[in-house]
């Protein structure tokens, strides 16, 4: 199966992935990274891809004159690549309709809470601040909401008394570096049926 992984940030997720795929194999994984795409430059989840020897782009909302014109510049430059499965590896831009009609179904992005609580672009700070003594990573499909589409797996983490944000997070990412890599091999390799909010992978 072909992924396109799209960042916006450090990429320690899609490097958990470039790492998983090339210990285990390409073809005992089911899945290769084809190409990984921004809507930034200069950031290092890029670097990691350029490292990687892997095709990147950037596709940047400032360049478009409507938001819908960049969701389906975003649109073309994943379908470039022919994905079988797409994945949101911290991307931090909402798709829009032209996006979700091309790859809806075949999307999938890794959250840092359990959803449905504390989504959107702060969930590991507003689990925080709620006091949440547990919170945790959520893999799910992307809808037309946001963090709202059907869950695939979820991975429990203890908030500590001492926790900041960035600690939280850190703690946060081990488990969901681990559960993204686990998710998205099953996802290639075994197949599955999306049943209303259910994730039946075969
Ligand atoms: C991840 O925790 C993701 O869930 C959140 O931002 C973080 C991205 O980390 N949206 P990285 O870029 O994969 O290191």
């Amino acid at each position: 199966k072909r992924l396109v992984v799209l960042v916006s940030g450090s990429g320690t997720n899609l490097q958990a992935l470039l790492d998983a795929i090339t210990e285990t194999g390409v073809e005992a994984y089911g899945a290769e990274i084809v190409a990984v795409g921004a809507d930034r430059a200069g950031i290092e989840g890029l670097a990691r891809a350029e490292r990687a020897g892997l095709p990147t782009f950037v596709t940047r909302v400032k360049d478009f004159e409507t938001r819908e014109e960049w969701d389906a510049a975003l649109a073309e430059a994943v379908a470039a690549h022919e994905p079988d499965l797409v994945v949101s590896a911290g991307f931090m831009k909402i798709v829009g309709k032209e996006f979700l009609a091309r790859f809806g179904g075949r999307f999938v992005n890794t959250h840092p809470a359990l959803l449905p609580s504390f989504p959107g672009a702060h969930g590991v700070r507003d689990a925080l601040a709620y006091g949440a003594r547990v919170t945790g990573c959520t893999v799910h499909f992307v809808d037309d909401g946001v963090d709202t589409g059907p869950i695939i797996a979820q991975g429990v983490v203890e908030v500590r008394d001492e926790d900041d944000e960035d600690a939280l997070h850190e703690r946060i990412k081990e488990v969901e570096r681990r559960l993204l890599v686990e998710v998205v091999g099953r996802l290639a390799r075994n197949g599955y049926r999306i049943e209303g909010r259910k994730v039946v992978i075969q």
